[in-house]
C-alpha cells in the first residue's frame, strides 16, 4: 500500500483542496468541539473589536489535522481583515520576511504555519516586528553600516505548530495567547461527520456517522477523508447511503481498524514488540526499521498511540504497553517490560 493511503492524517494535498475549502468552517460559531479554546477566542475577539484594536498574537499547537489553519482563517473572517499565509520553511532569508512585513496593512493577520521551522536570523527579524511593530534594517556595509528602524502597521501574527517544544523561548514569549488543540471527543466527531455529509450531499444514518467518527482518531481531517472514501464505497458497492455496515466495510477495506489505527500505526507497534521485545527503543531506531521519518512518527503516529495508552515514553525510549499487545492480539509477558521498582 502506498504511503499516501497509509497516512490519513498527512496534510492536505492538491486534489482535495477545493472540497476542503467548502468543508472548512468559516465562522467561530461553526466550529464544533474545542469548547474552552473557542470560548477564550471569542472573548479575545470581542475585546479586540470593542477596543477597535488588532488581535493579540496567537499561537496554536497540537497534532496535525485538528484545526489550527482553520482557526487562523476563522479569526481573520471574524475580525474582517486580510490574512497572509506563509510557512516556516518558506521564509528562508530575513529579507523574505521583511518583504512580507512591509506589505501588511493595519490589522492584517500574518499566518505562519510550521512556525517551529523558522530560521534563527528570520526569527530575530520577527521579534521587534511582533513586539514593537518595527523592522530594523541595516544599510551599507563595514564601518559605514548603520541600522534604520522602519515602523510597521499594527498587525497580528498567528503561528501554528505541531511541536511547541521546538519554539524558542523568546519567540513563544511574544505571543499574547497560546492554545493547545486536543483530540476531539466522540460526540464532536459525530457532529463533524454529519455536518460534512450534509455539505457533501451524502446520505448517512446516525450509526454510520458514529462508525466513521469512532475510527477517525479524534481528528477532523481524518474524519473528512474517511467520509469521502465511505461515500465512494456506498456509491459503488451499496445504494449510496452510508450505514454503519457500509462504513465498517469501507474502512476495513482501507485497513483502518476499529480504533482508527492504520497500517503505519500498527507497523510502529509491532516493530517495537516483535523486533525490540516491547522496548524501550529510540524513535530513530524505530524509524530506521520501518523506513519512516522519525519526525513523521513523532508528529502523526506517536501522539495518538500515547493518547490510547498503547505507548509509554521513557527516558530510555518508547515502550509498548499491555494494551498494545492486546490490540494486536500478541501474547504479553510481564518480563518483557523493564521492572519499575
Ligand atoms: N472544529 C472543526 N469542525 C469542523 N471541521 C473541522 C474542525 N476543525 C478542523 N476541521 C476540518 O479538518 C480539516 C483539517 O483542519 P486544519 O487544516 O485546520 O488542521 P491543522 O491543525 O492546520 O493541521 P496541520 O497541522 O496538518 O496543518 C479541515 O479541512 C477542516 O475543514
Ligand atoms: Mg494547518
Amino acid at each position: 500500500m502506498s504511503d499516501e493511503q497509509n497516512r490519513w492524517v498527512a496534510p492536505e494535498r492538491r486534489p482535495d483542496d477545493r472540497l476542503d475549502q467548502a468543508l472548512r468552517p468559516k465562522r467561530l460559531e461553526q466550529i464544533i468541539g474545542q469548547g474552552q479554546v473557542i470560548e477564550n477566542l471569542s472573548i479575545l475577539l470581542d475585546a479586540a473589536k470593542q477596543r477597535s484594536e488588532p488581535l493579540d498574537h496567537v499561537l496554536f499547537y497540537g497534532p496535525p489535522g485538528l484545526g489550527k489553519t482553520t482557526l487562523a482563517h476563522v479569526l481573520a473572517n471574524e475580525m474582517d481583515v486580510n490574512i497572509k499565509i506563509t510557512a516556516g520553511p518558506a521564509v528562508e532569508r530575513a529579507g523574505d520576511l521583511a518583504a512580507v512585513l512591509t506589505n501588511l496593512r493595519a490589522g492584517d493577520i500574518l499566518f505562519i504555519d510550521e512556525i517551529h521551522r523558522l530560521g534563527k536570523t528570520v526569527e530575530e527579524v520577527l521579534y521587534p516586528a511582533m513586539e514593537d511593530f518595527a523592522l530594523d534594517i541595516v544599510i551599507g556595509k563595514g564601518p559605514a553600516a548603520r541600522s534604520v528602524r522602519l515602523k510597521l502597521p499594527r498587525f497580528t501574527v498567528i503561528g501554528a505548530t505541531t511541536r511547541l517544544a521546538l519554539i524558542s523561548a523568546p519567540l513563544r514569549a511574544r505571543f499574547g495567547v497560546v492554545y493547545r488543540l486536543n483530540y476531539y471527543g466522540l460526540p464532536a466527531m459525530v457532529e463533524i461527520v454529519q455536518r460534512a455529509a450534509k455539505l457533501l450531499n451524502v446520505e448517512i444514518d446516525p450509526d454510520g456517522a458514529r462508525e466513521i467518527a469512532r475510527r477517525a482518531r479524534g481528528t477532523p481531517r481524518v474524519a473528512l477523508r474517511l467520509l469521502r472514501r465511505a461515500r465512494d464505497f456506498a456509491q459503488v458497492r451499496a445504494d449510496g447511503s452510508i450505514t454503519s455496515q457500509v462504513a465498517a466495510d469501507a474502512l476495513s477495506l482501507l485497513n483502518v481498524d476499529e480504533l482508527g489505527l492504520d497500517e503505519m500505526d500498527r507497523r510502529v507497534l509491532s516493530t517495537i514488540i516483535k523486533k525490540y521485545n516491547g522496548g524501550p527503543v529510540g524513535l530513530s531506531t524505530i524509524g530506521a526499521s520501518i523506513s519512516e521519518e522519525p519526525d513523521t512518527i513523532m508528529d502523526v503516529v506517536e501522539p495518538y498511540l500515547l493518547q490510547l495508552g498503547f505507548l509509554d515514553r521513557t527516558p530510555q525510549g518508547r515502550v509498548a504497553t499491555k494494551l498494545a499487545y492486546e490490540h494486536l492480539g500478541l501474547p504479553f509477558a510481564d518480563t518483557q517490560q523493564p521492572k519499575l521498582l
